[in-house]
């Protein structure tokens, strides 16, 4: 399966990915992932996106267009991959050159999101979240499977929500609308429990 994610921040893509990755064996391709290793990383491409990501504004297309391109022809993408993130403008859309069977839509209103950002903690490496009411690790501020710390998203600060939902709004809303156009867009009620969400991600995928 070839699928994507889109949402706004908070909806629960990262949640689900994992999820679906392991049940239909797709490689799982996060933009904002990758951007952040890359930042850490203090690579080329990091040192462009930094500023972008800590307003909440988009990086620009040519960067995410580019290393989606070459993240793709990885041999553990061949079976079909998760794009997590990506495509987040129309201009995205139509450079992303590999045919999708399915855009799986993270509906939900803005209001809920500021809880789910600002309880957010993260486990850098692997990617994995957690929440402090809905999903609390084991220990408080460490990760169940590794024992390593979690962090914070320097992004999830009310403020700098702000501005990415803006974007989400302006700059991503119109891709949903060019995938259901193309009648492939499965809308899920992402504000339900992250049980009821994957229940009705099994459903769009098994039709
Ligand atoms: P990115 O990392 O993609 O961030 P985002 O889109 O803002 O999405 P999030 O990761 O915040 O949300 P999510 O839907 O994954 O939520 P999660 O499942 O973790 O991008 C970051 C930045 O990189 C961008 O701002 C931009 O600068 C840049 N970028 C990335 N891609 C780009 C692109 N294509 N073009 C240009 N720039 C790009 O859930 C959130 C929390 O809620 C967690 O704590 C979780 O435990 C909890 N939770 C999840 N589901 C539920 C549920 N059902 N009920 C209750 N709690 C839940
Ligand atoms: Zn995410």
């Amino acid at each position: 399966k070839r699928l994507i994610l889109i949402g706004p921040p908070g909806s629960g893509k990262g949640t689900q990915s994992p999820i679906i990755k392991d049940e239909y064996c797709l490689c799982h391709l996060a933009t904002g992932d990758m951007l952040r290793a890359a930042v850490a990383a203090k690579t080329p491409l990091g040192i462009k996106a930094k500023e972008a990501m800590e307003k909440g504004e988009l990086v620009s297309d040519d960067l995410v267009v580019g290393i989606i391109d070459e993240a793709i022809k990885k041999p553990s993408c061949q079976k079909g991959f998760i794009l997590d993130g990506f495509p987040r403008t129309e201009v995205q859309a139509q450079k992303q050159g590999v045919k999708v069977d399915k855009v799986l839509n993270f509906a939900i209103d803005d209001g809920i999101l500021e809880e789910r950002i600002t309880g957010r903690w993260m486990h850098p490496s692997s990617g994995r979240t957690y929440h402090t009411k809905f999903a609390p690790p084991k220990v408080h501020g460490i990760d169940d499977v590794t024992g390593e710390p979690l962090i914070q998203r320097k992004d999830d600060t009310a403020a700098v929500l702000k501005s990415r939902l803006e974007a989400f709004h302006r700059q991503t809303e119109p891709v949903i609308d060019y995938y259901t156009k193309k009648g492939i867009v499965a809308n899920l009620h992402a504000e339900k429990s992250p049980k009821e969400v994957t229940a009705e991600v099994q459903k769009a995928l098994s039709s």
